[in-house]
């Protein structure tokens, strides 16, 4: 059964060849889809078994949400109101929600992972990525590791998060765990490896022990670095040819050039920023310089507790310099591109029909609209929904 969504008064393709600018941009389009594939991107009027009358909306890719910790349980809004209050955040709230997530049982993990999928897809986002890292023990890590996997082909092993209690003085010991029997016991769920290269987590040679160890297990390479200031995780990324560095919330000259002559993509949180009261990054002065930008929710219960991507382009719009196009890119293409993804974040023909409908008829309305659930419809994920994926 064939679908044409019709009377599109603004489709974003991501595709140069298909229409105007760098985003591909038509008009006055219509996109015919076969189940989960396009069938073809053209001009308004196109016949198919179905019609689905966008009414002059504008389309885009489904978002690609290239950084979350989905998997967790509890709640951190005390900690959260403390902050806005004053008290600085370092990232030790990690251990908290550690606690919660070791009790809570693999069926209530998954009802919740699960909300959060259900919440994200309304949002308009189609490809998630998911972190364990609220385990930080064998057996929980595993746990995490499958539910993640269960959830999204893009599951990210986060043993690295942050030093687990029991562990208190014996950094090194827990990196050889990590490193050691966790891997072993997650590799085959995971895509991806990460670790948290920062002050008061690991250090720089603790961190490339663990993305040493991702590497030769066959997992690709993904950093938070320079999210509570300067520090080696930009550069450590880049030395080690991780396919993304998260946050960058400080970046040194060193750390943009860095970047810019290299293939890891700097992807901004900036819903982070906002929820610990941290400056936003530059984005401006990055992408001038020539670095790949991506961005994403960030979604975890300490410091960034949001699925909107619509949210993060308005703040990328409204402090970070970048301009809507340059946002709307971040979050579709430039999340494909973090994930090492050609297939999603665009809208082509044999691609995955992964759809965001806004109830507005431009782009520009993302950042224009703050604060507004401005998704129509979202057809289509490539993460598992408990139902049909139209919650709308
Ligand atoms: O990306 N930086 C480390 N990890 C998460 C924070 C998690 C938390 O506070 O629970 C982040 O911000």
């Amino acid at each position: 059964m064939t679908l044409v969504i019709d009377n599109i008064a603004e489709l974003v393709t991501n595709d140069p060849e298909l229409g105007d600018g760098p985003l591909g941009v038509m008009t006055d389009a219509s996109l015919v889809i076969d189940g989960d594939t396009v069938l073809a991107v053209g001009p308004s009027g196109a016949i198919a078994d179905e019609r689905l009358d966008a009414g002059g909306r504008c389309v885009l890719p489904g978002f690609v949400d290239s950084h979350t910790h989905m998997v967790f349980a509890g709640d951190r809004s005390e900690e959260f109101t403390r902050r806005m209050a004053g008290e600085p955040y370092d990232g030790g709230g990690i251990r908290v929600t550690t606690e919660a997530t070791r009790g809570a049982g693999r069926d209530a993990l998954w009802d919740s992972l699960q909300q959060r999928l259900i919440e994200a897809h309304r949002a308009g986002t189609t490809t998630v990525e998911v972190k364990t890292g609220y385990g930080l023990s064998m057996d929980s890590e595993i746990e995490l590791a499958s539910l993640a996997a269960e959830a999204t082909p893009e599951a990210t092993f986060l043993g690295a998060h942050l030093l687990p209690s029991e562990y208190e003085g014996r950094a090194d010991e827990y990196i050889d765990l990590v490193c050691g029997p966790m891997l072993d016991a997650v590799r085959d769920r995971v895509r991806w490896i990460d670790v948290f290269c920062e002050t008061g987590a690991f250090n720089t040679e603790q961190s490339r022990a663990v993305l040493e160890a991702g590497r030769a297990a066959g997992l690709g390479l993904r950093v938070h670095g320079n999210q509570l200031g300067h520090g080696p995780g930009v550069q450590l990324a880049v030395e080690m040819g991780c396919s993304s560095v998260d946050h960058c919330t400080y970046l040194s000259d060193d750390d943009i050039e860095a970047l810019a002559a290299s293939d890891t993509v700097a992807t901004f949180l900036p819903a982070t920023d906002f929820s610990t009261r941290q400056p936003y990054p530059d984005a401006r002065r990055a992408i001038d310089a020539g670095v790949k930008v991506a961005m994403a929710s960030n979604c975890n219960p300490g410091s960034s507790y949001t699925t909107s991507i619509s949210f993060c382009i308005a703040m990328a719009v409204r402090d970070m310099g970048m301009t809507i196009d340059e946002a709307v890119a971040a979050v579709t293409v430039g999340g494909a591109v973090a994930l090492g993804r050609t297939d999603v974040g665009r809208l082509t023909n044999g691609g995955p029909a992964h759809v965001t409908i806004l109830d507005a008829p431009s782009r520009h309305h993302l950042a224009y609209r703050p604060g507004v659930p401005l998704i129509w419809k979202t057809l289509g994920a490539d993460y598992r929904l408990p139902t049909a994926p139209d919650p709308n």
